[in-house]
């Protein structure tokens, strides 16, 4: 198109399709947003975000003119050229991506040779080209994203990179989509399709080392009397470590990291590779989220009809997802060992409702630590920092003891108001 504009087609409209659909709209496109869900589409429809992402509700609500969510396949093919593909590709049982969506989608495309699929799904390392050499007519580009859930729509529209693979005669499609970032002045990686995808794992795998690699130095500082904080801010000064993802805690979690480690590792063991360091990051950040008991232990004992509040269910602050995070895991944990638990989130506790086995949702963080013997900071929101340790929360407490599963609260004032405090790696 002469002004650079061109109707999209997102496919999928989760939170992937729902932040590209609102990003691209506000970079001026036409975007048919398009979900097999009806109840979700005339939620959006009337201007309804299902998910909590800072910034998005507003984006979806100033280019509503732009944006046409609708369930109809054909509308969508009709008006858009380019669609991007965001269905969930969730983990089998075998450890395996679960393709069935993305084969849907090429299922509903039929034989179009007017279309170019752009993968925004993270699909295993050959994906792409197994489906150009299905269907030769139609155009492929890989175009993974790299948004974090809470800074999603910041992400997009401010990217490190933008990545975007494509083979044979798809380059010119690749180009398209390369010209659709442009705006956003970032570089571009403009690279073959199996690339991409690798680039892809390889990133979030390589953050979730990072995240591991740090866990365990905080276990050793622990043991060595150093601190994991000041470890990390030293390293981090280092230009080729960089400070980023060096914050030591209980575990990563969410829709990506576990997912992406996990397909990465069982792509090389399907070709025959044993990945032996994703072996090991996947194993420490599993004893990473129970570790939190024993600390427990040594300063409670038997956990057995103990009261034990969780603040924070979500996998991090500023999302309601709960996918793999790690309350699910201490919540059970807790519950085996014969605790009683409370939980409480600020955005997330609607989610928990069902899955945190027999742990109680309080409605606010107080009601949560009312008569608790200790509390284990789980997500870092801003809130539970402002919280009036010293008086209201020490008065409700049975016991002073807090685990502070992020190193977000400050140590010293609660030491000195008299808290057991127990850090990560501290
Ligand atoms: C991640 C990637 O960052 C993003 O590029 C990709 O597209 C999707 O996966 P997200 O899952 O939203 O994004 O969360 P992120 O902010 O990266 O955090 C992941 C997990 O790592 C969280 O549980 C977080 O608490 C944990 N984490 C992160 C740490 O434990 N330490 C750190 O230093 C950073």
């Amino acid at each position: 198109m002469s002004d650079g504009k061109e109707p999209i087609g997102v496919i999928g409209v989760g939170w992937v399709g729902l932040v590209t659909a609102a990003c691209f709209a506000e970079l001026g496109h036409e975007v048919w947003a398009r979900d097999i869900l009806p109840e979700k589409i005339e939620s959006l429809a009337r201007g309804e975000v299902p998910i909590h992402e800072p910034g998005l509700p507003e984006l979806v609500a100033k280019n509503a003119e732009r944006l046409h969510f609708t369930t109809d396949m054909d509308e969508t093919l009709e008006h858009a050229r380019l669609l991007f593909v965001c269905v969930d590709t969730p983990p089998t049982y075998s450890g395996d991506a679960d393709l069935s969506r993305v084969e849907k989608v090429l299922h509903e495309l039929g034989d179009s040779d007017r279309h170019a699929l752009v993968m925004k799904s993270t699909v295993p390392v050959g994906t792409g080209r197994s489906i150009q050499r299905r269907r030769p007519g139609t155009g492929y580009v890989s175009n993974p994203e790299f948004l974090k859930e809470g800074s999603a729509v910041a992400d997009f529209m401010s990217p490190d990179r933008v990545v975007v693979g494509a083979d044979g005669e798809s380059r010119e499609y690749a180009d398209r989509v390369a010209g659709l970032y442009a705006p956003l002045d970032a570089p571009v990686v403009s690279t073959d399709v199996a690339s991409a995808e690798m680039i892809k794992l390889a990133s979030n795998a390589f953050l979730a080392t990072k995240i591991s690699f740090i866990n365990e130095i905080a276990n050793v500082s622990e043991e060595l009397g150093a601190d994991v904080t000041e470890v990390a801010r030293g390293m981090g000064l280092d230009d080729r470590i960089g400070p980023k993802f060096l914050q030591a805690g209980i575990g990563y979690g969410g829709s990506c990291f576990p997912k992406d480690v996990q397909a990465l590792k069982q792509l090389a063991g399907n070709t025959g590779y044993h990945f032996q360091l994703l072996t090991s990051v996947i194993e420490v950040n599993e004893l990473q989220k129970r570790r939190t008991i024993s600390k427990l232990q040594k300063h409670l004992g038997s956990l057995v009809g103990k009261e034990v509040a969780l603040l924070g269910v979500a996998f991090k602050p500023n999302t309601d997802d709960i996918r793999e995070a790690t309350s699910l895991v201490l919540s059970g944990r807790l519950q085996g060992e014969g605790a009683h638990v409370r939980v409480y989130d600020p955005v997330a506790a609607r989610e928990a409702d069902g899955v945190l086995g027999g742990a109680v949702i309080s409605d606010t963080a107080l009601d949560a630590l009312d008569g608790a013997d200790a509390v284990v900071l789980v997500t870092e929101w801003p809130e539970f920092r402002e919280l009036d340790w010293g008086g209201e929360v020490k008065r409700r407490l049975r016991q002073p003891v807090v685990i502070d599963g992020r190193n977000f609260l400050d140590r010293d004032a609660l030491e000195a108001a008299g808290f057991t405090y127990e850090g990560i790696g501290r």
